[in-house]
């Protein structure tokens, strides 16, 4: 098996290396021509093997294409395999069928199904919708393991975790699962997204003096700002926001420091935005599950 990851994820595919004995690292060249096409070349050989690209779908558009490329490349080369790891699987939230507007997801279950990838992994994705809509199989691995670790580590046992939507309460519940908390019903919010903005309606169930909110994705943080506003004004005075994907777009999400939000915890998925400290962000390995999951595939 040969993994060919974008320069981002050079430490994460180095660090698989040394999980997978069996595990080679390829080596590719994406550059861009002075218009803007782009090139790539591969310069390991895979004519017959099993090659593994790695590499999340954000910032969206550059990496969506590259990976393409990269996989339509691998099998014009000869490769008899290729699986397309993508922790966050951009994209996948526009998943809805509406009259007259694009249905993202299945676009890009399309153009990754024609470049040549076999089959998808991810984390925590967006949907079962989302998985449907790709016509190659998408394994989502959980993220619930780690963020139990993070809530035993830092004392969060006795938190009501609450979820921001509905979409969100399979979430809660792995995660309460996986950290041994006690059983119950997951309190939530019931979410609408207006002109104006994100309409929350909740907590619907009882919420105590401290919270650990879960979802999958911190975007602009309009979510969890409305919400975590909200468990405030409830009586909530310390909350934890677990999000297996912090894309930290634009600067709305800071405001959730005003509402008593103590630590942001996200996986490392997607690289924190250029310029970013990362203050008040606990980032949480997913290298585990990844090496988990290719070391079962290389033992098939
Ligand atoms: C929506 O259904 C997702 O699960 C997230 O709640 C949402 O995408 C987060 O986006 P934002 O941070 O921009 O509100």
């Amino acid at each position: 098996m040969i993994l060919f990851a974008s320069e981002t994820y050079a430490a994460t595919a180095a660090a698989l290396r040394s999980a997978i004995a069996q595990l080679r690292l390829g080596r590719f060249h994406v550059a861009r021509f002075e218009n803007g096409e782009l090139h790539l070349a591969v310069e390991t050989p895979s004519t017959n093997e099993h090659c593994v690209i790695l590499g999340s779908i954000g910032p969206p558009d550059q990496q969506l294409l590259s990976t393409l490329l990269l996989a339509h490349t691998l099998k014009k080369e000869g490769a008899s395999k290729v699986t397309a790891v993508l922790p966050y699987l951009g994209y996948a939230r526009h998943d809805k069928d509406k009259p007259g507007e694009s249905l993202t997801t299945a676009w890009v279950g399309s153009l990754v199904k024609a470049s040549g990838c076999d089959q998808v992994i991810t984390v925590d994705v967006h949907s079962e919708k989302t998985k449907r809509l790709f016509p190659v199989p998408v394994v989502s691995l959980s993220s619930a393991g780690v963020f139990a670790e993070a809530i035993a580590q830092y004392g969060l046992a006795r938190a009501t975790v609450v979820a921001p939507d509905e979409g969100a309460i399979g979430r809660c519940e792995a995660v309460k699962t996986a950290a041994g908390m006690a059983p119950g019903k997951v309190p939530y919010f019931e979410k609408h997204r207006t002109e104006a903005g994100i309409i929350h309606a909740g907590p619907i169930g009882e919420v105590g003096g401290q919270a650990v909110i879960v979802d999958d994705i911190l975007d602009t943080g309009g979510t969890l700002v409305s919400a975590c506003e909200k468990l405030s004004t409830a009586g909530v005075d310390e909350i934890n926001v677990m999000v297996t994907h912090g894309l930290f777009t634009g600067t709305r999400w800071k405001d959730l420091y005003r509402f008593g939000v103590k630590r942001i915890f996200c996986t490392d998925s997607v690289p924190l935005p250029v310029g970013m400290d990362g203050d008040g962000i606990v980032r949480l390995s997913i290298l585990p599950l990844l090496a988990k999951k290719l070391f079962a595939i290389d033992k098939k």
